[in-house]
């Protein structure tokens, strides 16, 4: 006598193996280039306008000396950095780009090994545009893009996108290290042409118009020199914990703000002395970093805390961990593989 409870387990394994039965079994091994189905890789059907820059996740990361990468700024925008830096040194009106005198060379200079990639990075994303709003095929879309609209959508598309027409800018920190007026001055003209091309932030009396680049100075970046231009295309990075005090163009006094500060840093040691990230942080330099961090903010700039340590990683993580926990806006980060994992 078969119970029910057996029967319907009979019942079971009869399905099972049927559903064995029916599994495929290939005579040949799965071709391996998935691509060969829609007919290789260059087939059309597997393009699309937005190809660019997908899986990469734009993180609030600095790489600092970025010419140090094997391919700079490339290697620092496919990790998804968002910020790069620069060490400029100017030499018979040419800058060039190193950390110091002894690693200069003749072709490393600020045009070919910054600017040149920045703008190709640039390009590459806004011909992808264009071609697509070329393209009669892709306007049939225009009524699903046009709903994602904003006013604020940018006429632009940045390195990364973060929807349709908008993006994250890149911000690129020059460190002037030569005599800071001269400095500046050639900096400002080796940024010409992507400023003609509308890929900088620039700032014309009291207004900012927004590009997919920023450019900040920091170094010997004279702060007076530059608050005094009614035109520009270069920011400021301005001392983070000292905001609250003023500074002086011929005499009279000018307070710092957002059109002025392309961002706001320090060195973690001079706001917390003594703190090396060994252990948790105490009550008074979470208030020192959060006081320092909350009055940039409520300027309108964004902060950034350098020489923060790097080693052992717990140690790194833990004071990154903290900065980012009190709304710090930039991670600083030499090993970009570890901070893309973190
Ligand atoms: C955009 O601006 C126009 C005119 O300036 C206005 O009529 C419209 O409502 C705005 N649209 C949105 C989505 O804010
Ligand atoms: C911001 O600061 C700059 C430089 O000091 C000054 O020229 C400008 O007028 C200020 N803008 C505002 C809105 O206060
Ligand atoms: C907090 O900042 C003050 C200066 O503003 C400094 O004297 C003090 O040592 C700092 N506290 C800590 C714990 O780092």
């Amino acid at each position: 006598m078969v119970n029910r409870a057996t029967s319907t387990l009979i019942g079971l394994i009869a399905a099972a193996s049927a559903v064995t039965a029916l599994k495929l079994n290939p005579t040949k091994p799965i071709e391996s280039d998935t691509t060969s189905f829609f007919g290789g890789r260059d087939a059309s059907i597997l393009q699309h306008p937005a190809d660019w820059s997908r899986d990469i996740q734009p993180i609030g990361v600095h790489s600092h000396n970025d010419y140090w990468r094997d391919t700079p700024v490339l290697d620092a925008l496919a990790h998804g950095v968002r910020s790069i830096e620069s060490d400029v040194w100017l030499m018979n009106g040419e800058l060039y780009v190193g950390h110091d005198p002894y690693s200069l060379s003749p072709e490393r200079t600020f045009e070919s090994l910054t600017l040149a990639p920045l703008r190709k990075a640039i390009d590459q994303a806004n011909d992808a545009n264009a071609l697509l709003s070329s393209k009669s095929e892709a306007a049939f879309f225009k009524p699903l893009q046009d709903q994602l609209r904003t006013n604020t959508t940018l006429p632009w598309n940045g390195f990364y996108t973060a929807g349709v027409g908008n993006a994250a800018p890149i911000q690129l920190l020059v460190d002037l290290k030569t005599e800071g007026r001269r400095t500046l001055e050639a900096t400002i003209e080796a940024l010409r042409p992507l400023e003609q091309k509308g890929y900088l932030t620039t700032y014309k009396d009291g207004k900012i118009t927004k590009g997919p680049i920023v450019v900040i100075g920091t170094g010997n970046t004279p702060t007076d020199a530059l608050a005094a231009l009614q035109s520009r295309n270069i920011f400021v990075d301005c001392p983070l914990g000292k905001l609250s005090e003023d500074f002086q163009i011929e005499g009279q006094a000018y307070a710092y703000n957002s059109t002025l500060c392309g961002i706001a840093s320090t060195s973690l040691g001079s706001l917390a002395p003594g703190y090396k990230g060994l252990m948790d942080p105490s009550a008074d330099v979470v208030s020192n970093l959060t006081k320092a961090i909350d009055d940039a903010h409520s300027r309108g700039i964004a902060t950034r805390v350098w020489d923060t340590p790097v080693w052992p990683s717990f140690v790194r993580d833990r004071v990154n961990g903290l900065l980012l926990s009190l709304g710090s806006d930039w991670i600083n980060a030499d090993d970009l593989d570890a901070i893309q994992k973190w």
